[in-house]
């Protein structure tokens, strides 16, 4: 596979979003994108198997379901680009069915490399399919599939996963306005939304009883220890998740188990914690079907087919650019 990978300076950014998220006034934050080093990855791939967690699970079930509707439906020839492809065990189903009508070009677009290469280890297999990845964040890696489009070729972006409720709802919106944009008429985003379910359900799904998703959590701690040679206790810190019912949201935060300084020299800066207070790392909106068709509308999408899971309350949505 060609990994498209240019040094993007990732860590001066890095140290730059850790310095401005932990000397905040009032709430400490972390941008949960960084929770997907090679670590962090790995333990994600993990928490997609607890019983707890049946988001991936339910996301992966309506691909294979319903892959040869999902393809009649979308627009050919086309590409096919995802953002966040992380493992590609579930794109596997669609690309499947695609390849059964034509050869088709897959971008995979991901900032994990290590998620990127284990993806073209899970697809190259497939009959009919050319791979190439982009060690990308998800605009700048979409532009550049965009620019790779031949003449009469429609685009077919992926975006599962629920990935989109890492976003605020705003911000979700504004994203998949952006990527409109990059889009013409006629192009098609397939996208993955966990949809509301009960707070006890959320609870259990975001802090299962073996703890890995604490681990997941934690793991970003490590990871600035490790990067930017940070002297944080992986021990001082706990891994919270806490359901906000205004947003519609769970986040996960580290609690700071006692008052505690941590120095993170390649960010330049010390850090004072007191007993209790938290950085939030991540939330994660659940979504209506409804609002979904709102949202997408008002990004320049119509909302062509929900497709819904049996066991997981979570919905594929099949969004045409117009
Ligand atoms: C990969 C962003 C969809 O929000 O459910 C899993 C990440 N965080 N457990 C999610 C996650 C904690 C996950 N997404």
């Amino acid at each position: 596979m060609l990994v498209h990978a240019i040094p993007t300076n990732v860590n001066y950014e890095f140290a730059a979003e850790v310095r401005d998220g932990l000397t905040r006034e009032a709430q400490k934050e972390l941008p949960s994108k960084y929770l997907y080093d090679d670590v962090g990855s790995a333990l994600f791939e993990v928490i997609s198997h607890l019983p707890e967690y049946g988001l991936t699970r339910a996301d992966e079930r309506l691909l294979r379901r319903h892959a040869g509707e999902i393809v009649d439906r979308v627009q050919g020839p086309v590409a096919v680009a995802e953002l966040g492809s992380g493992s590609g065990r579930k794109t596997r189903w669609l690309l499947e069915a695609f390849c059964r009508r034509q050869r088709v070009s897959y971008y995979p677009v991901e900032i994990s490399h290590s998620a990127l290469v284990m993806c073209e280890r899970e697809l190259s297999d497939i009959d009919a399919i050319s791979i190439v990845g982009f060690e990308r964040e998800y605009l700048d890696g979409l532009l550049e599939v965009a620019a790779y489009r031949k003449p009469g070729q429609y685009l077919c972006v992926l975006f599962l996963g629920s990935t989109i409720g890492n976003f605020d709802r705003t911000a979700g919106v504004k994203f998949l306005s952006e990527v409109r944009c990059i889009l013409r008429p006629g192009d098609s985003l397939l996208l993955g939304t966990d949809l509301e379910k009960s707070s006890s359900q959320l609870l259990r799904a975001y802090d299962d009883e073996l703890g890995v998703t604490a681990a997941f959590n934690l793991n970003l701690l490590a990871r600035i220890n490790r990067e930017l040679g940070a002297d944080f206790d992986l021990a001082g810190f706990q891994h919270v998740a806490r359901v906000n019912e205004e947003e519609r949201s769970v986040e996960m935060h580290l609690l700071s188990k006692r008052p505690q300084v941590v120095s993170v020299p390649g960010a330049e800066v010390v850090v004072e914690f007191r007993e209790g207070e938290t950085i939030w790392t991540e939330s994660s909106h659940k979504y209506s079907v409804d609002e979904i068709c709102a949202t997408a509308q008002q990004a320049g999408f119509r909302c062509e087919v929900q497709w819904m899971d049996d066991q997981w309350p979570f919905a594929e949505n099949l969004l045409v650019a117009e």
